[in-house]
């Protein structure tokens, strides 16, 4: 590559992982059951009926991952809280032992030279909560705000950047509308219900986590594709707009004082998603979710192409890119950079966030060390040059991108994939809990030295 990529000072370096799919320990020292782990215990539900037990025993190992992240010269590590290891049952009674693991991991964060940025959930909902009704009953909003108000107290003086919540949209389609993930739900009418209150939840907690973290930012991280239509036919304009409609605007346009998408409350309703309108919406409520925020955070994995099969559709313009590992990742996602300049500039110049970071970026490959140890993973580190790449363009063309976590810090647990899927920049070898850094890994160090490439 000729040309120099070069960032802004004070850009931010960093990887991120969320609790479930690293920490273990899913019953020790006081943690309470969250839905992942009623989830990943009812056979059938995980490739392999895989759990996170164990995962990557970061709960014992945190200091060894430090140590990692130090080694990679990360600014910043964005990672979550496990709400049943602090509040077992969801409210009430907090568990000391479990809010020390995170004070204690932030303050090894510090004395390492790296920016704690804490997401407050990352799925991993208390279980007691979810006996009743999780996130389709209103009272989970109040119980996420006490949550919040422990966290923030806890840990605001030290901590300066705070999500809410992560990808609320995939908590509230794939927990409560397909039920692919937990708690396993599948009601598209329970599942509007959720979204709700994921987003109330949000803009009640906002300005508890401000009046606990003085001078702290808080964003929420919302998942993003670049849905194009595979030509200029009806059907297949209608299919990107309404998939772009339920998986990004139903999130971001409340978020920036929007309301509900009046596209898909009409569309939702013909599907029978709201048998009595948007009941679950109380006065108020709109205004309290358009709190303003500081950022938004954005993960971004990449394309998806829309062609709905019809006869009388025009001639179909459709190039997706041949299905070698260069241009599809184990995961079967499409390997397209130019999505990323595309949903930057998109989000910034739709809804003004005042500043964006990209919450995760990063690919499945699963590249095994060689007979000398090394991971040779050259595909994960094309991906992630071509996505810096396209970042770059986009604080060109004037996105105010503040930041760039590469997920993942290290292979973890990937949800209904189980282990079966690797993300990392780091291998983890799951039986001796070994890492190595992949060469993805020393290429990143550089980049974070250099500011580019
Ligand atoms: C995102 C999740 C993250 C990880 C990546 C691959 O949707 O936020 O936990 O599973 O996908």
């Amino acid at each position: 590559m000729a040309n120099k990529i070069i960032f802004p000072d004070n850009f931010i370096w960093g990887a991120a992982t969320a609790s479930y799919q690293i920490e273990g320990a899913w019953n020790k020292h006081g943690k309470g059951e969250s839905t992942w782990d009623r989830f990943t215990h009812t056979p059938g539900k995980i490739r392999n009926n895989d759990n996170g037990d164990m995962a990557n025993d970061h709960y014992r190992l945190w200091k060894k991952d430090i140590g990692l992240m130090k080694k990679l010269g990360l600014q910043a590590y964005r990672f979550s809280i496990s709400w049943p290891r602090v509040l077992p049952t969801g409210r009430g009674k907090v568990n000391q032992k479990g809010l020390d693991f995170y004070s204690k991991l932030v303050d090894g964060l510090l004395s390492a030279g790296i920016d704690p940025f804490v997401t407050l959930e990352h799925w991993d909902l208390p279980q007691a909560l979810e006996d009743k009704g999780g996130w389709t009953a209103r009272s989970t909003t109040e119980a996420f705000v006490e949550y919040a108000d422990v966290i923030s107290r806890a840990l605001g003086d030290r901590v300066h950047s705070w999500i809410t919540h992560n990808e609320p949209a995939v908590v509230a389609w794939l927990g409560y509308e397909t039920g692919v993930h937990a708690p396993g739900v599948k009601d598209l009418p329970a599942s509007l219900r959720a979204a709700h209150h994921l987003l109330l939840s949000h803009g009640m907690a906002v300005p508890v986590i401000r009046n606990n973290s003085k001078d702290a930012e808080v964003g929420i991280t919302l998942n993003i594709g670049w849905k194009v239509p595979a030509s200029n036919s009806k059907m297949d304009m209608d299919s990107a707009r309404l998939d772009d409609g339920k998986w990004f605007r139903w999130f971001a346009d409340p978020v920036y004082g929007r309301g509900y998408p009046s596209d898909m409350v009409k569309h939702f309703t013909k599907l029978g998603g709201a048998p009595n309108g948007l009941d679950f919406v109380q006065s108020g409520d709109m205004d309290t979710i358009a709190v303003p925020t500081d950022f938004i955070g954005l993960n971004y994995y990449g394309r998806n192409l829309h062609r709905v099969e019809d006869p009388n559709n025009d001639p179909q313009i459709f190039f997706p890119h041949p299905k070698t590992p260069e241009h599809w990742t184990e995961m079967d996602w499409e390997n397209y950079p130019d999505g990323l300049t595309g949903v930057l500039g998109r989000v910034y110049f739709n809804y003004n966030p005042l500043k964006i970071y990209i919450t995760e970026n990063g690919a499945s490959y699963s590249t095994p060390p060689d007979e000398n140890g090394n991971v040779a993973d050259v595909h994960r580190t094309n991906y992630l040059r071509t996505h810096f790449a396209a970042a770059q363009r986009a604080i060109q063309a004037g996105v105010p991108l503040a930041g760039y976590f590469v997920w993942s810090l290290m292979d973890n647990f990937e949800w209904s994939f189980g282990y079966s899927q690797r993300f990392g920049i780091v291998w983890v070898n799951y039986e001796t809990q070994e890492r190595i850094l992949k060469d993805s890994a020393k290429w990143y160090k550089t980049v974070i030295r250099k500011n580019g490439f």
